[in-house]
């Protein structure tokens, strides 16, 4: 993957000039060479401190405390891990995919814990991304700063389009993406992390350029 100068300010300048994050976010900082070494700090209206960082090894644990702490159904939603002993492993790697620069991964921390993760596949191919976010952070626009940061780092990077998958059942985030652009390309078959079985979802795509 090519390196990119002045990502940091790139993304900034990006951020800056979109109407939610301007209304959501005061004090937005932002540092790092390349997406693999990103450093987002900001006030989040109603929320208050909140940083995104690229997801390292470090925060296996920070992690898994995220994943497990999900409702149910919000875990059915973004079924990337297994919930049984090998769920560490599995998340170790993902780290490692993004460690490796296969895949874009962040967290996005309020005090000394994770409340969001979200990351962008298949870098080399076709770019997916993926979402999620801790219960009590939904319905924020944190959702929307997640994509808002991924579309815009790919559009730095080169990228003309991304994907992604959502489960049937999953309503609010298939009219979610509708909103931002994203259109309906059929099904597609998603493999369940650590079973032998897939499930039929929703495959969307956006041009980078249409993301409002
Ligand atoms: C889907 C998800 C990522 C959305 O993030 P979010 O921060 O809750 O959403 P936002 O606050 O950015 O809202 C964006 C839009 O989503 C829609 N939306 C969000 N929550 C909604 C709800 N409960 N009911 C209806 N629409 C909703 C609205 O259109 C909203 O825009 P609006 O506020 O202008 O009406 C988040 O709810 C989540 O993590 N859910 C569980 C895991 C998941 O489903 N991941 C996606 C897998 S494909």
């Amino acid at each position: 993957m090519k390196t990119v100068k002045d990502f940091d300010k790139k993304l900034k300048d990006l951020l800056t000039e979109n109407p939610v994050v301007k209304q959501k976010a005061s004090q937005l900082h932002i540092e790092g060479a390349d997406p693999w070494n990103l450093y987002l700090h900001t006030a989040w209206e109603n929320l208050g401190n909140l940083s995104i960082e690229s997801a390292s090894i470090h925060d296996l644990w920070a992690i898994k405390e995220w994943y497990e702490g999900l409702t149910f159904r919000s875990r059915h939603f973004i079924s990337i891990f297994p919930m049984d002993y090998r769920i560490e492993k599995y998340i170790a790697m993902h780290l490692k995919k993004s460690w490796q620069r296969k895949i874009l991964a962040y967290n996005a921390w309020v005090n000394e814990t994770v409340i969001g993760h979200f990351f962008v596949e298949d870098l080399e191919k076709k770019p997916i991304i993926a979402l999620g976010l801790a219960d009590p952070y939904q319905k924020n626009k944190l959702g929307y700063l997640f994509i808002a940061m991924m579309i815009n780092t790919l559009r730095i990077l080169g990228f003309k389009c991304t994907y992604l998958t959502t489960m049937h059942e999953n309503k609010t985030a298939f009219q979610f993406y509708k909103k931002l652009g994203f259109t309906l390309l059929g099904d597609t078959k998603v493999p369940v992390a650590g079973f032998d079985y897939h499930t039929d979802e929703y495959e969307m795509r956006i041009d980078l350029d249409k993301f409002q």
